[in-house]
């Protein structure tokens, strides 16, 4: 293999791994965002009916009690006895992007 093909895949797997807010964003925008609001604030179209009320992610108590390994946790298994849903068709790579975003809008 010639170094330059080489240089590549290595710049190809260092890219598939990296975090990426904005890619977290669009995965957001489509999954996430009639309950947790367009801004993340837990005031989504869909919160007024929602019973508990959607996490706010711009909120320091929120982020006060939780990190990167608990909010993952959540999103796979959901919040079970609340409208928090599973959601297992995520990719890892997808999974990790949306939490770099969430992490993106803590204070
Ligand atoms: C149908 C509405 C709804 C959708 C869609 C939804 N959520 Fe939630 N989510 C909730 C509610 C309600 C809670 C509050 C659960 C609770 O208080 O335990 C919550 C809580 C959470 C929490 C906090 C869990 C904790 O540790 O307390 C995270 C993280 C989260 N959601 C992430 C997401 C992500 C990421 C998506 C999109 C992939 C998503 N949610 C989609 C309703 C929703």
């Amino acid at each position: 293999m010639s170094i330059a093909a080489l240089s590549l895949l290595l710049l190809a797997a260092s890219s598939a791994q990296a975090k990426d807010p904005a890619a977290g964003q669009r995965v957001y925008l489509a999954n996430c965002m009639a309950c947790h609001g367009m801004n993340a604030d837990g005031k989504g179209p869909a919160a007024i009916s929602l019973q508990p009320p959607p996490s706010d992610f711009t909120s320091e108590t929120f982020w006060a009690t939780r990190d990167a390994a608990s909010i993952r946790t959540s999103i796979r298994a959901g919040r079970p006895g609340t409208p928090m849903m599973p959601f297992t068709q995520l990719s890892d790579a997808d999974l990790d992007n949306l939490i770099a975003f969430l992490e993106s809008k803590r204070p």
